[in-house]
């Protein structure tokens, strides 16, 4: 008879096999599967900059093995008619396949990376409104001790990268996420050879005055590395608490 002993953690099998003719019995471990690792990037976009920045960053996540990642879109608050008026309309056909976030996912994800395009130095309203959504999850900590990370664009080359992005993070922070951001370790970041993107706190680009300037290889590259980056941390975290049998409840550390 071959029994599975529960108890073990469940990265771990352990078998018993009874042989009761002889009254023998045997035990042996087995490593298994751990469990898979799950990332959402969770973006708004108006003119199509951010989106490809998410699909670099979902590209990132992607190297790293035992990692899922599934890409959302915020809700849409701006009237069709100025949506048509500014092109943003046509912009967005592009990313129409995108499935739309809801909050409530969120719990199943062990990671958040969130991009946004910044509005007067901060978040622009739509992602502001998807988050304002997580009152529930903040009350039952749904969301405490998951890893987040922020990526940004901007018009213009000093119109509030930065601050778009350490302005999110008090969000994140309130709800209990763990903040990640990019290295000095992607070389990117520090490249003066040209106008570029790209801070410590998160990837960015930028779009130029009239939306016009599409996004570097160098600011991909860094998206790429913050996708990697944040996987790599998110499932050693996992693998961790998996191995200390806290998987259920991640604030009992
Ligand atoms: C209402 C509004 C406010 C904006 N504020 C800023 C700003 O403060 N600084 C800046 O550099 N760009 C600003 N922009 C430009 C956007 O950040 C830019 O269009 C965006 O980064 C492009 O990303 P997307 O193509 O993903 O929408 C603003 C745009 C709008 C519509």
């Amino acid at each position: 008879m071959v029994k599975i002993d529960a108890t073990w953690p469940h990265s771990h099998y352990k078998y018993i096999i009874q042989y009761s003719g002889l009254n023998l019995s045997l035990i042996f471990c087995w490593k298994g599967y751990p469990m898979q690792t799950k990332v959402q990037v969770i973006f708004y976009s108006m003119f199509g900059h951010i989106y490809k920045m998410a699909e670099e960053i979902v590209k990132g996540v992607q190297l790293v093995s035992d990692v899922e990642v599934e890409i959302f879109r915020v809700p849409e608050l701006v009237p069709d008619t100025i949506l048509e008026k500014s092109g943003a309309k046509a912009a967005q056909e592009a990313f129409s396949h995108i499935p739309i976030a809801t909050v409530d996912h969120l719990a199943d994800a062990d990671a958040i990376i969130f991009g946004t395009p910044t509005r007067y130095g901060n978040m622009c309203a739509q992602m502001r409104n998807f988050l304002d959504q997580t009152g529930g999850l903040w009350m039952k900590n749904a969301l405490a001790g998951k890893v987040g990370s922020v990526f940004a664009s901007t018009g213009t080359q000093h119109g509030g990268q930065e601050t778009t992005i350490t302005s999110f993070h008090t969000t994140l922070f309130h709800l209990g996420l763990i903040v990640v951001g990019v290295p000095y370790a992607e070389a990117g970041l520090t490249n003066m050879n040209e106008i570029t993107g790209g801070t410590p706190y998160g990837a960015t680009t930028l779009a130029g005055a009239k939306g016009d300037r599409q996004p570097s290889e160098n600011e991909l590259t860094i998206a790429r590395y913050q996708g990697k980056h944040v996987a790599d941390i998110t499932k050693a975290l996992k693998l961790g608490r998996e191995s200390m049998q806290q998987m259920k409840k991640p604030l009992d550390y």
